[in-house]
């Protein structure tokens, strides 16, 4: 039997990484899925890698209207919402000074604001016990040079969980985070650098990671399907960090 078997999710951000692992893991414990990415190439080798009748959406959570849009999507396919997994974000680096309004926006816009609209637009979808999942960062506690908008995007969604804790348990929604630390995926070449630098930059983690290595996403992704499933049924607010020790240091 699978720990969520019967239930419906909607994986933002599923087509990479973290959560390209998470869908999989779900997938294999039962549940039924949606997935979302921008990238119309990347869902579509996502579709084929996942198989069985997972439902890929093209939508970018730092658009109202898209998020809209999804939700009637899913509604459509689903009837309602059991899981909420927020995890779409962007990471990219400069310097203070360096930093322009619009990556400022973009930032905030999707990290932030985009997470915030895509739990609002979702909660209709609830009806019942439900869990929502919001990915954060162990940057969110650490500072973190060149990232500060990426830090301080993941800040406040650290403090949105744990009002909208409070706000939605009456209703039976469980929100969590979960808060990463260096995990092995894509973003690290998103940043915006050269690729000599972001090794550089890997390297340089991996060595001071007291765990001497990245995560895996599958890794993270044990912890969402936690999260996700009624083992965490009396488990509100919280944000669990995995990170193999790092934010210890
Ligand atoms: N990897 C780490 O070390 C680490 C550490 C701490 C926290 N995190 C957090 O973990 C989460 C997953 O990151 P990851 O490492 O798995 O990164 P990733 O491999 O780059 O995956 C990011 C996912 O988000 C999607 N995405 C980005 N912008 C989007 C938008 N505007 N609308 C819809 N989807 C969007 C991407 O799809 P498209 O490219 O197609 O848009 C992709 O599916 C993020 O919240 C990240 O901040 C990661």
């Amino acid at each position: 039997m699978g720990k969520l078997d019967g239930k419906t999710v909607l994986i933002t951000g599923g087509s990479s990484g973290i959560g390209l692992a998470s869908a999989k893991l779900f997938l294999e414990q039962g549940a039924r899925l949606a997935i979302t990415g921008r990238d119309p190439d990347g869902l579509a080798r996502v579709r084929e890698e996942l198989g069985g009748d997972v439902l890929t959406i093209r939508s970018d959570t730092a658009n109202l209207t898209e998020i809209a849009s999804l939700m009637q999507q899913v509604e459509r396919r689903f009837t309602r919402l059991d899981v909420l997994f927020v995890n779409a974000a962007i990471a990219t680096a400069a310097p203070m000074e360096l930093v322009s309004e619009t990556q400022f926006d973009d930032i905030m816009g999707i990290n932030f604001k985009g997470a915030f609209f895509t739990i609002q637009k979702a909660l209709p979808l609830f009806s019942g016990a439900a869990s929502i999942i919001v990915t954060t960062s162990i940057a969110n506690q650490l500072g973190s040079p060149n990232f500060s908008v990426y830090g301080a995007s993941k800040a406040a969604l650290r403090s949105l969980v744990q009002s909208l804790a409070l706000e939605l348990i009456s209703r039976g929604i469980r929100i969590n985070a979960i808060s990463p630390g260096p995990i092995a995926t894509p973003i690290f070449d998103r940043f915006g650098l050269p690729p000599a630098v972001a090794d550089g930059i890997k390297t340089e983690i991996a060595q001071k990671s007291p765990s001497k290595r990245f995560g895996l996403p599958s890794e993270v992704a044990k912890v969402a399907l936690f999260l996700a499933s009624d083992d965490a049924a009396y488990v509100v607010g919280e944000e669990i960090v995995v990170d193999g020790g790092m934010s210890l240091l």
